[in-house]
């Protein structure tokens, strides 16, 4: 195995092996891709406060989630399509995350389905619902995720119409991808990635095909968001999916202290702080800007989590230190997972680990529950400079 010690490692090997059209997919924000670069540049603004002569013995990265406990307080995102950038991509990712100790979250759009998932591991996952005109297609949702015996229901909250990404217009991103001359030329490259996608069956939107009606292209993301998502979601409906879920619920997608205080109204267990990647609103501030205020206005009173930008385990502190109780990576495992399938997602997790773990160490820290904004050094107006 080539020496992994940073997830760039790990990107710069999915981006030989995996198919162009599958690591632009993941690699893209909206537009003009503003937020997508400063999800991850605000986090290189916040600097770190160094003690010495602590006892570091005994240091523990252990938290709950939603009331569960895990390794560390990192779950895996909800990413569609991972199944197209590794074979069975979701079980790798999954059963890397359960070896792991750390939740894996099944999007709707994944590639396996949710009785995959079930099937190939035995710790719950998380699943994924987006918020969809189809009400008997929600509510099957729902029951299949029970039966699955999922243990958290994360609802995207960010994405009633789809915020636009030039690359996947740009190459025709379907799954599994359509011949054309250009993906011919660039398939024809990716040698290993094609012999392993012949092996398996699972090359279509496991939960949607077969599942949903009236979806006129099944394999396109783009023509399954505009048709299939509910433009018209308002807070009323998101009660409803709270009620109808008897466990825990964490409201994904949330940027405005408005939003949250509106999420904690209507009952949701958790949050996820998140511009969903810098893939939606573009010229939305980053995750880890807006995580100061929604603290203020909530923290006490429901659990916070951040994705978007965290590509590291500092990046995993920083986010525990301005208050989240969870952080959830996506690109950083999706990585992993398109360079070296389940033994990818799982040095991913390593990594991550490792530098959460000596990074708490060298602030002077030995449990990640301590950590707080005395262990960092921000500038004045790091969390006032938009207004
Ligand atoms: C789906 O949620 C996407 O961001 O592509």
């Amino acid at each position: 195995m080539p020496k992994i010690t940073e997830i760039e490692d790990l990107k710069r090997i999915y981006k030989r092996r995996v198919p162009k059209m599958f690591y632009d997919y993941a690699e893209t924000g909206s537009w003009t891709e503003q937020t997508f670069r400063d999800n991850c540049s605000d986090f290189d603004e916040i600097r770190l406060r160094q003690r010495i002569a602590v006892d570091m013995d005994n240091r523990t990265t252990k938290a709950k989630m939603v009331g569960q406990d895990y390794a560390m307080p990192v779950a895996l995102a909800p990413v569609g399509l991972c199944g197209m950038q590794s074979a069975d991509g979701e079980i790798k990712a999954a059963r890397a995350a359960e070896k792991f100790g750390v939740p894996f979250t099944l999007s709707t759009l994944s590639i396996c389905s949710i009785e995959d998932i079930a099937s190939h591991t035995s710790a719950p996952f998380w699943f994924q619902v987006y918020t969809l005109r189809d009400d008997d297609f929600m509510q099957r949702l729902f029951a299949r995720a029970k039966d699955a015996k999922c243990s958290a229901l994360v609802i995207t909250v960010d994405l009633q119409i789809m915020g636009q990404r030039h690359k996947d217009i740009k190459n025709g991103l379907s799954a599994p991808p359509k011949l054309t001359p250009s993906s011919i030329l660039n398939l024809a490259t990716k040698v290993g990635w094609g012999l392993e996608m012949l092996q398996t069956k699972r090359r279509f939107f496991g939960n949607v095909v077969g599942h949903a009606k009236g979806v006129s292209d099944p394999g396109s993301l783009a023509s399954w968001t505009a048709e299939a998502f509910d433009p018209s979601l308002d807070w009323e409906r998101i009660r409803e999916f709270r009620r109808r879920w008897d466990g825990p619920v964490i409201l994904k997608g949330i940027l405005d202290p408005e939003d949250a205080k509106m999420a904690l109204d209507v009952g949701a267990d958790a949050i996820v702080v998140s511009n969903h990647g810098g893939r939606q609103l573009d010229g939305a501030l980053s995750s880890i800007r807006m995580l100061p205020q929604i603290m203020d206005a909530v923290g006490d009173r429901i659990e916070v989590h951040l994705d978007s930008g965290i590509r590291s385990g500092q990046d995993v502190l920083k986010a525990l230190a301005l208050g989240a109780k969870g952080t959830m990576i996506g690109r950083a495992f999706v990585y992993g997972l398109g360079a070296m399938g389940e033994a990818g997602v799982t040095r991913a997790l390593e990594v991550i680990h490792k530098e959460l773990d000596t990074t708490m160490a060298l602030c002077g820290e030995r449990d990640v529950a301590n950590l707080g904004r005395h262990n960092l050094l921000l500038p004045e107006d790091f969390a006032t400079r938009w207004r």
